[in-house]
C-alpha cells in the first residue's frame, strides 16, 4: 500500500490511515472534529490546544475543550511550560478519554510564549525534557510532540531540531509532526519541507508527521514524496476544503458546489446542536465565510453572514444558496 492509504502507528496505537488534521485553536473543537471525521478521510484529528494550568484550575471553558463525541483515536493536546501542570493536564486528558496526548512546542502567539509554553520550550531543551519526562510518566497513552524548527533562523541553520529529536527519543515521545517553519516567521515565507526530510534521515524510532502548506491534493503527495514522512498533517488547507482528505485518499472523488454547501449547512447544524446559541453562532460567523468561498453566489450569503444573529435565517440562506445551485 502507498500513500496515503498506509496505516502508522504511534506507540499501541494504529491510524487508519496517512493523513492527519492539524491542531487549530478555536477550530478543532468537538463541533469541528465531529464535522471534519463525519465528511471523512484523516485517519487523526487533534483537539486545539489546551491549556495546562487552566485545566488543572478546572476552568470552565479549558474543561469543555476536552468534550469529545466518541471519536476515536482521539488526540488532546496541551499548551504549557510547567512540568507538573503538564503532567496533571495529560493525566486529566488520559481521564477525559484522549487516546494520545501531545504537547504544543510549536505555537508562536506571544501571550503563550511568555508564559513559557509552545515554541518558548524550543529555546530550553532541558525544560522541554523535564516537560516530556513528566508527561510521559503521568500517563498509559501515547505522549506526541508537535513542534517548530527552531525559534529563529539561526537556531534552524544550526539543526538543533535534531537535538530535540533525540531527546524525544531518549524519553518515550511516540511520535513527532514538525511544521518547518520558525517561531519568527509567525506564518510568512514557506514551511521548508527539508527540514521535515531531514527529521526522516535521522531514523527516529518514532513516526515523523510532516506539516506545512498542504493546500492542494497534490502538495500532499508531494509531501510524502519528497520528506518520506509517515503522515501528512493538513491545517488550513482543510479549512478552505474541509474534503480535501477525502479528495487525497481518492483523487477522482468529486465535489460539487451543492456538496460544499450541504457541507456548510451540516457543520452550522452541528454546531446548533452542540454549542450554546450565542457560541455557535459566533463561530458560524467566523468559519461559515471560508467554506462558502468562491461558490456561486457566496459574497452574498457572506454579507448577510455578517449582519444576520438568527442562525435559523442564515440556514434558510444556505439552503436558498443550494436551490440557486441546483437551478
Ligand atoms: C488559526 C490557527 C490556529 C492554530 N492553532 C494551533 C494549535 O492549537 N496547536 C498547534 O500545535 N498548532 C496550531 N496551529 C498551527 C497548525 O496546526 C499548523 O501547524 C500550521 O497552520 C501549518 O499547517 P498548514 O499550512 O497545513 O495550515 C494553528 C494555526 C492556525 C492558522
Amino acid at each position: 500500500m502507498t500513500f496515503p492509504n498506509t496505516p502508522f502507528t504511534i506507540g499501541p496505537l494504529q491510524v487508519s490511515n496517512s493523513l492527519v488534521m492539524a491542531p487549530l485553536h478555536e477550530i478543532t473543537d468537538q463541533p469541528f472534529r465531529k464535522f471534519i471525521r463525519e465528511i471523512g478521510g484523516p485517519g487523526l484529528v487533534v483537539s486545539e490546544m489546551i491549556s495546562s494550568e487552566a485545566l488543572i484550575r478546572h476552568a470552565r471553558k479549558a474543561e469543555q475543550m476536552m468534550a469529545s463525541s466518541g471519536e476515536h483515536p482521539y488526540a488532546m493536546q496541551l499548551s504549557g511550560g510547567n512540568p507538573q501542570s503538564l503532567a496533571e493536564g495529560a493525566r486529566l486528558c488520559e481521564e477525559a478519554g484522549a487516546d494520545l496526548v501531545d504537547l504544543n512546542m510549536g505555537c508562536p502567539a506571544s501571550n503563550v510564549t511568555k508564559g513559557g509554553a509552545g515554541s518558548a520550550l524550543l529555546r530550553d531543551i532541558r525544560l522541554a525534557e523535564a516537560c516530556v519526562k513528566a508527561m510521559v510518566k503521568a500517563v498509559q497513552v501515547p505522549v506526541t510532540v508537535k513542534m517548530r524548527a527552531g525559534w529563529d533562523a539561526s537556531q534552524k541553520e544550526r539543526a538543533e531540531f535534531l537535538d530535540f529529536l533525540r531527546m524525544f527519543e531518549a524519553n518515550g515521545v511516540q511520535s513527532l509532526a514538525i511544521h518547518p517553519r520558525t517561531r519568527a516567521q509567525g506564518y510568512e515565507g514557506h514551511a521548508d519541507w527539508a527540514i521535515i526530510a531531514r527529521a526522516v534521515d535521522a531514523g527516529t524510532s518514532y513516526p515523523i508527521i510532516g506539516n506545512g502548506d498542504v493546500v492542494q491534493v497534490q502538495d500532499a503527495f508531494r509531501m510524502s514524496e519528497e520528506t518520506g514522512c509517515a503522515a501528512v498533517m493538513i491545517g488550513r488547507g482543510a479549512l478552505y476544503n474541509p474534503f480535501i482528505f477525502r479528495q487525497v485518499l481518492d483523487p477522482e472523488f468529486i465535489v460539487t458546489t451543492e456538496m460544499r454547501v450541504d457541507a456548510t449547512l451540516r457543520f452550522f447544524r452541528i454546531l446548533l446542536e452542540l454549542l450554546e446559541p450565542r457560541e455557535a453562532l459566533h463561530k458560524i460567523k467566523k468559519i461559515g465565510s471560508w467554506f462558502t468561498k468562491g461558490i456561486p453566489g457566496g459574497s452574498g450569503f457572506r454579507q448577510n453572514l455578517h449582519a444576520c444573529n438568527d442562525p435559523e435565517q442564515l440556514l434558510a440562506d444556505l439552503e436558498a444558496l443550494k436551490h440557486q445551485q441546483v437551478a
